[in-house]
């Protein structure tokens, strides 16, 4: 748990504030709103207090002894500011500390993120634009507002951009950014093969883990490229989604591995694909009581991968995955080693999908296995699961 201090300034966009608080209480942290004066004016201080479970009481005079802005700027992880208004960045670029808010964010050192929200004109405004070159330049985290429908009824940029983007920018400061500089190329989901334009062969690979583990290298820094076979795309800062149907697509997709400096492929890649898919629609009618298809064998991508990360010499660290059918534990972690050996890969994460449900489940049991002798376990919610394994990463 975090203690997030989240400011409010006075915009028509506070009410989203709300959603903010939600999204960040439910995600465990403890949440100390303080509007501006004229914030109070679009939100009311009952729903703030009622969301976040904490008194909300921006007077600045008020309970003198506790000193209150230095105690929320000293016990603060983060300090996030949503909406803020031109008025507050004018004033933060300069250092005035005239309320609750202003003197909290001049006297932490936490950091802090702010999303501002106003109409097209005054965010263009060479003033603002010069504010926020200046908080910038300060290590302060400028969210920046996104395009769309503004108080009236006119569009343009200045909205502020959506609680679940602020909620996911705040996650990402709260974590070690132990991956800053560092590129991931994440495969993820099922490969599906096509028997006709409607039919095809795929898996049960829901992709879930995957994107988490993508999800999880970008909020600690890294820049992600996820390869993502028959999933939703995921939009997300730090991280490029292709998407993809067959093994030849992600293939194509993956052949830059210089690029990268961990690869991991938790895609489920289809051994075989069908010799001549048919171009139109295959009758049943026409076929019979019986059908044969042709398969033959599409490329193992990852022992690919590790043959090209030999030949070039290349210092990119190689994690398979391996679903595998094992009887007990014992079984599972002879079928994991027999993995690790024959791919060649440096990590190889294990599960057993007989005895555990694993398919579009969104929680996961591993075996972690790398060449370098380190054997783990890991369960609980596949967000878990990824930063668990990041860890183990981020010490190789
Ligand atoms: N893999 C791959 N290319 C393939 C098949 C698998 O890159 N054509 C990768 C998967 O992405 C995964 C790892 O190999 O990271 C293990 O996949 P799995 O299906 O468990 O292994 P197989 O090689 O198919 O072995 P087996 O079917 O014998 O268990």
């Amino acid at each position: 748990m975090s203690h997030i201090v989240l400011g409010i300034t006075g915009g028509i966009a506070a009410y989203k504030a709300a959603s903010l608080i939600r999204l960040l209480t439910e995600a465990g942290h403890s949440v100390k709103v303080i509007p501006t004066e004229n914030a109070l004016r679009f939100i009311g201080a009952a729903t703030l207090e009622a969301l976040s479970h904490n008194a909300v009481d921006p007077d600045l005079y008020s309970d003198i002894d506790s000193v209150k802005h230095i105690a929320l700027a000293q016990e603060a992880d983060l300090c996030i500011v949503a909406p803020a208004t031109a008025s507050f960045l004018a004033r933060t670029a300069i250092g005035i500390a005239d309320d609750l808010l202003s003197n909290t964010v001049l006297a932490t050192t936490a950091p802090i993120l702010i999303a501002p929200a106003m109409h097209t004109e005054m965010w263009l405004n060479p003033a603002t634009q010069s504010n926020i070159a200046t908080l910038e330049g300060r290590g302060i985290n400028i969210l920046s507002p996104a395009s769309g429908r503004l108080t009236g009824k006119d569009t343009g940029v200045g909205r502020l951009a959506e609680p679940e983007q602020i909620f996911e920018a705040a996650l990402a400061l709260l974590q070690p950014q132990d991956f800053a500089g560092k590129r991931f190329l994440v495969t993820a989901g099922g490969t599906q093969e096509p028997i006709d334009p409607v039919r095809f062969i795929g898996n049960r690979s829901s992709g879930k883990q995957g994107v988490a583990i993508a999800r999880a290298a970008a909020a600690r820094g890294a820049q992600v490229r996820l390869v993502g076979a028959n999933i939703p795309s995921v939009h997300s800062r730090n991280i490029e989604f292709i998407g993809v149907e067959t093994a030849e697509q992600l293939s194509n997709s993956m052949q830059d591995l210089e690029n990268f400096d961990f690869m991991v492929m938790s895609a489920a890649v289809a051994d075989f694909r069908v010799t001549s898919p048919a171009v139109t629609k295959l009758k049943k009618s026409a076929i019979g009581d019986r059908m044969t298809i042709e398969l033959e064998a599409n490329p193992d991508l990852l022992a690919g991968a590790v043959a090209k990360k030999r030949e070039l010499d290349l210092s990119c660290v190689i994690v398979g995955f391996a679903a595998e059918t094992a009887s007990d534990d014992s079984e599972l972690r002879q079928l994991a080693a027999h993995k690790l050996m024959s791919k060649g890969c440096d990590v190889l994460v294990a599960n057993d999908v007989a005895r555990n449900a694993v398919f579009g489940s969104d929680s996961n049991s591993v075996l972690l296995l790398a060449q370098s002798a380190i054997e783990t376990r890991f369960e609980g919610s596949k967000d878990k699961v990824a930063n668990d394994i990041l860890d183990i990463l981020s010490n190789l």
